[in-house]
């Protein structure tokens, strides 16, 4: 029998690609609580390894600790052989940029009171020197890319739906150009139908850009959808990490879809 085309993909990913991301021995503590003990696991090119566990065992502290949001007390977070732990000012600057996370709550990650035009193109004002014109039309094409219309970037966020909104965030953190994303629980507000299109938006980016994903959540069923590899967390240490044998790539999702 002839081996599906994400488990193709996933052996090649895995032989030639060099480690993006190697975290080492992770450890945190909130006072007494100790929420992170020895968390270590990589995790290569192109690769996307889901994070699975149940409520508080830590992991958005892993997430937000590898977005360096919170401040691990010990342990190593080597993104291409260099701790970004002990990166300077300007190290970090330039890293950066590469290293996105969609948040848990998706209502925190868009301002309100700015029109969506204005959050996507903040990034770009910011990070690239592009000229008015070039921003517009690179906005309209991130709307594009993520499956959006030009009349949404006149909306506010409370105009658009939850699935508009995760389309939004992503075209906005996708206009940087990431190598990594920290998606934690992206789909888990959302109804399972537009659920199933933020995962294979999700998946078409990373075809398309060869992003990695630390993908974040306590629901089986979507992880085994779209991940590599899933490491089982509990009460703040990595139990297990299996290869997932189910995953389907991009172009199996969208012709079981139809
Ligand atoms: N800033 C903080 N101060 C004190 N305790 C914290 C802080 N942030 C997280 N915690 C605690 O750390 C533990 C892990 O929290 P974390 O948010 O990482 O869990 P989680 O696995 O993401 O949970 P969920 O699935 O509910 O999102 C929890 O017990 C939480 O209460
Ligand atoms: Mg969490």
């Amino acid at each position: 029998m002839q081996a599906p085309p994400a488990q193709k993909q996933w052996s090649v990913a895995n032989q030639m690609s060099p480690q993006l991301i190697e975290v080492k021995s992770l450890s945190k503590d909130y006072s007494r609580l100790k929420v992170l003990q020895s968390v270590s696991f990589s995790l290569k090119e192109n690769e996307t390894l889901g994070l699975f566990g149940i409520s508080g065992s830590g992991k958005t502290t892993i997430g937000r600790s590898l977005m360096l949001l919170e401040k691990p007390d010990s342990g190593e977070i080597l993104f291409r052989g260099k701790d970004l732990l002990k990166m300077n000012k300007k190290e970090i600057s330039l890293v950066r940029p590469k290293l996105q996370m969609i948040f848990q709550h998706p209502e925190t990650s868009l301002n309100p009171k700015m029109k969506v035009q204005d959050s996507i193109a903040e990034p770009l004002i910011i990070h690239k020197n592009l000229s008015r014109e070039e921003i517009h039309s690179e906005m309209k094409r991130l709307m594009r890319l993520v499956g959006l219309r030009p009349e949404h970037l006149e909306r506010y966020p409370h105009q658009l739906s939850g699935g508009e909104i995760q389309r939004a965030i992503l075209a906005r953190i996708i206009s940087l150009e990431p190598k990594f994303i920290v998606a934690d629980e992206p789909t888990s507000m959302l109804d399972a139908s537009v659920q199933a299109q933020i995962l294979r938006l999700m998946m078409k980016l990373q075809n398309d850009t060869e992003v990695t994903y630390l993908f974040i959540s306590h629901d089986l069923d979507v992880l085994r959808a779209v991940c590599d590899r899933i490491a089982y967390i509990e009460a703040g240490s990595i139990k297990s990490i299996e290869m997932n044998e189910e995953k389907r790539s991009w172009a199996e999702q969208v012709r079981d879809s139809e």
